[in-house]
Order: structure tokens, then C-alpha cells, then sequence
């Protein structure tokens, strides 16, 4: 069969890695892709939320699924314009309906969703501009650090987490009268800090069953033992080792249970992936936040442990039929780091030359922001490549992503060098 798969970062590449190999493929194309993509497909330059150029080239390439990675289009419901437009309605998406995609669109509506449900969170209540003042109340009634969430999507960046209670407020008055975060910060969800080590969990669903993936870690500040800003994800690990049995069956019956409980009576038919961000605290599992789709990077080692034909699965979850599904993970480790631009996350240089790839034997080389040049791959965004290795425990499989970035180069590249040494005993 021909696939669409919407998106252009490492989590994309993972996925066409994937689908790639399976013996259910015909044609893979990626919109818009990258240059990792261009080696498991055809990159078509088709914006992710460009709906009407997107069901022109499903019908002329007779598309039979069409997998999203990124939220973007999801909360602008691509998956409802396929059900609602009869030349579409035959061709499966992968990724839920607008409904269910205000899980990661709309942070109020996702608190009210897991209070509503009983899903253990951390407290909250939401503010806008008609009601600042109970906001800084709020503030004061709560102890340092202070955590303010812009309402809607923000690229990643609309969580803030102050010390200062006087900062607090002006952030919180930045947010909601100063639009700091455009429209997406009209709303501002302040709750409570929740203490603990973070983890992630993902899960397919077709609206009546659901599988569990490998667990992730995620790094994502941009220095070394947790330090300096917030990025998109530096690095992760699969499996997480404190995500043991026992934890997990408290994920499943305090949290994914409850949630797809929850999506039934919102009358809400949820299609895709669940991604669930936890904390997990002295062994207790509570939600941080919910988004709708896979992560980047914990896709980059979640995919590579997945044994079963992706593309198999992604079409039982898009014909409900995932019942039948056997999944098989293997029981290896995965890491992967990122190689970023100097100076992302905030202000990077693009367009320099990569060199080194064609050395790589030990590891999976999955490209974010990349783009062919003159037959020559550049770089093309903040996070570059990312580097996955396998091995029997987290340290073996570092090494050998470690090992394969000091074949690679390209000008003023930036790396983590601690993925994974907070989880080796
Ligand atoms: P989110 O976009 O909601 O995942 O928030 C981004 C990051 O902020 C999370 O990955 C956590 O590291 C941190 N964070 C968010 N909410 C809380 C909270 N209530 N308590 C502690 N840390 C939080
Ligand atoms: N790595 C975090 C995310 O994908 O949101």
C-alpha cells in the first residue's frame, strides 16, 4: 500500500525508517520530510496542515494511510477533514480527531479532563484576563517553584517554572495581558509543582483496544546534569528502568485505563498514539501533561525496539483491528543523543555541510534538521541528527552513540554528554 506520513523531524525519519522495512509498503511519502527521509521514501513539499493540497495528493497517489507525527495538524483536525470529506473517508489516519487532540491542544481542558476522571495531577486553576487578580491570590497561596502554563500551543515553550513570587506574577500578567505566548497564552493554567523523576509512556490505541509501547526517558534541558534552558528533547532512553512492573500496572489502572474511560463518555473515538508524560513520585505515578501524538526524540528509541511491521500495526490501529496485534519489544536498550546547532535553543546557524555519515556501522543515524544540498546533506534546524545505539544496558548503548558522534561533524555541533548516567546505577 502507498503511505502518506505527515512531518519532518527525527520522530519522522524513525517512522519511515520503520515503515520502510515492512512488507506491507508499495510507495512511502513524507511530507515534508528531510534528508533521512529521502532515504526511506519520496520527501513531497506539502505544509502539515495544508489540508486541501494534502487530499489532492492522497487521491492522486492513492494513499491507503496517512500517519501524522506532529500535534499541529491534529489540533487543526486533519483526521475530522478526512472523515468528513467523502473522497477521503476511506483512507485511515493515524492520529486522533480534533476532540481528542484538545488533550495536548488545550492545557485547561486537559486538567479538567483528569480531574474530572480522577487522574492523579497536580492542582490547578486557570486565569484570563477577566480574573488576573485571583491569579496573583492564587500565586501567593502556593509555595515556590511556580509553574504557569500558556493554555494552548506554544512550541514547547509555554510552560514556565519560577522561583520568585514576585517574577511569578509578572509573568503571569506578561502572559495573559502582553500576549507573551500570542493567542496561546490568553488562558494560563498555575499549578502546583510536583516533585519526582519524569518519564513517558506511550500508547496506540484504535478507539476500542490499546498497546502499550516501551517507556522513555527524555533530557531536556540543553546542558549537561539538567542545567540551562528547556529544549525540544536532548536525548532519551528506552526502557526506563524504574517504570518496573509494579509501577507500570499503576500507570495502567490509575491513569490509561481511567483516560480511555474518559475519551468514551466525552463520546471522543481516539485513533493514534497517547503520549502520557509522568512523574513519578517516590513510586506513584501523576500525569504532567498529555499529548497526542509520539515524542522527539523518545520515538528514536522507542521505534528501533518495536520488532513487530510498523506499518502493520499503524494499519490495525487505522482498521481497529489492534486487538489481534501480538507486540513484540525487544528486551535491548536504546539511547539516543542529540547532535544540535550551537546556540539553539535560542539562535543557530543553518546550512553547514555534515560530513561523516557514510562511516556510521555501530549506530542509527535518524536526521531532524537536515536537508540535501548539491548532494551534499546541510544542516537545517536546531536539532540536527540524533543517535541511536542498542546494547544490553544503557551504558553499552551510550557508548557506541557517543563513539558514532565523534565520526560525525559539522560546524559548532553541540551535545549532551550525560544521556542516560543519571539511570546507570
Ligand atoms: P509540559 O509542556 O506540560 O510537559 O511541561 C514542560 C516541562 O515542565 C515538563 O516536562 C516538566 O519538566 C515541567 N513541568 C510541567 N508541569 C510541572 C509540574 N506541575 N511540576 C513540576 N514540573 C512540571
Ligand atoms: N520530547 C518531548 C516531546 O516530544 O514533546
Amino acid at each position: 500500500m502507498n503511505v502518506l506520513l505527515l512531518g519532518s523531524g527525527g520522530r519522522e525519519h524513525a517512522f519511515a525508517y520503520k515503515i520502510a522495512q515492512s512488507k506491507m509498503l508499495t510507495q512511502l511519502f513524507v511530507a515534508p520530510g528531510n534528508a533521512g527521509t529521502l532515504q526511506c521514501g519520496t520527501n513531497v513539499n506539502i505544509s502539515v496542515t495544508d489540508f486541501e493540497t494534502i487530499h489532492r495528493f492522497v487521491i492522486d497517489n492513492q494513499i491507503k494511510l496517512v500517519v501524522v507525527g506532529p500535534e499541529d495538524p491534529l489540533v487543526s483536525g486533519i483526521a475530522d477533514y478526512f472523515l468528513q470529506t467523502p473522497a477521503l473517508q476511506h483512507v485511515p489516519v493515524v492520529g486522533p480527531v480534533k476532540a481528542g487532540a484538545r488533550l495536548e491542544g488545550s492545557k485547561e481542558y486537559s486538567k479538567k479532563f483528569m480531574i474530572k476522571y480522577g487522574i492523579p495531577t497536580a492542582a490547578y486553576q486557570s486565569f484570563n484576563a477577566s480574573n488576573l487578580e485571583l491569579g496573583y491570590k492564587f500565586l501567593e497561596s502556593l509555595l515556590p517553584p511556580y509553574v504557569l502554563k500558556a493554555d494552548g500551543l506554544a512550541a514547547g515553550k509555554g510552560v514556565l517554572i519560577l522561583n520568585d513570587l514576585s517574577e511569578a506574577k509578572q509573568m503571569l500578567q506578561q502572559m495573559i495581558m502582553d500576549k507573551k505566548f500570542g493567542t496561546a497564552s490568553t488562558t494560563v493554567v498555575i499549578e502546583e509543582f510536583m516533585h519526582g523523576i519524569e518519564c513517558s509512556v506511550f500508547v496506540l490505541t484504535d478507539g476500542i483496544s490499546y498497546k502499550i509501547l516501551p517507556t522513555a526517558k527524555d533530557y531536556k534541558r540543553i546542558g549537561d546534569n539538567d542545567t540551562g534552558p528547556n529544549t525540544g528533547g536532548m536525548g532519551a532512553v528506552s526502557p526506563v528502568p524504574f517504570c518496573d512492573d509494579a509501577f507500570m500496572q499503576k500507570v495502567t489502572q490509575q491513569i490509561i485505563e481511567p483516560t480511555f474511560a474518559g475519551l468514551k463518555n466525552e463520546a471522543i473515538n481516539y485513533c493514534g498514539f497517547l503520549f502520557i508524560g509522568l512523574m513519578n513520585d517516590g513510586g506513584n505515578p501523576r500525569v504532567v501533561e498529555y499529548n497526542v501524538r509520539m515524542g522527539d526524540p523518545e520515538t528514536e528509541v522507542v521505534l528501533p525496539r518495536i520488532q513487530n511491521d510498523l506499518l502493520e500495526m499503524l494499519w490495525a490501529a487505522g482498521t481497529k483491528n489492534l486487538e489481534k496485534t501480538d507486540l513484540q519489544i525487544s528486551p535491548k536498550t536504546a539511547v539516543t543523543v542529540v547532535m544540535v546547532s550551537g546556540g539553539y535553543p535560542d539562535a543557530y546557524q543553518k546550512n553547514k555541510p555534515i560530513s561523516g555519515l557514510d562511516n556510521v556501522t555501530e549506530s542509527i543515524v535518524f536526521h531532524a534538521g537536515t536537508t540535501s544540498s548539491h548532494d551534499t546533506v546541510v544542516t537545517n534546524g536546531g536539532r540536527v541528527l540524533v543517535i541511536t545505539s542498542m546494547d544490553n544496558d544503557i551504558a553499552g548503548a551510550a557508548a557506541k552513540s557517543y563513539k558514532t558522534i565523534s565520526m560525525i561533524d559539522f560546524e559548532n555541533q553541540y551535545y549532551r554528554t550525560d544521556i542516560g548516567n543519571d539511570l546507570v546505577p
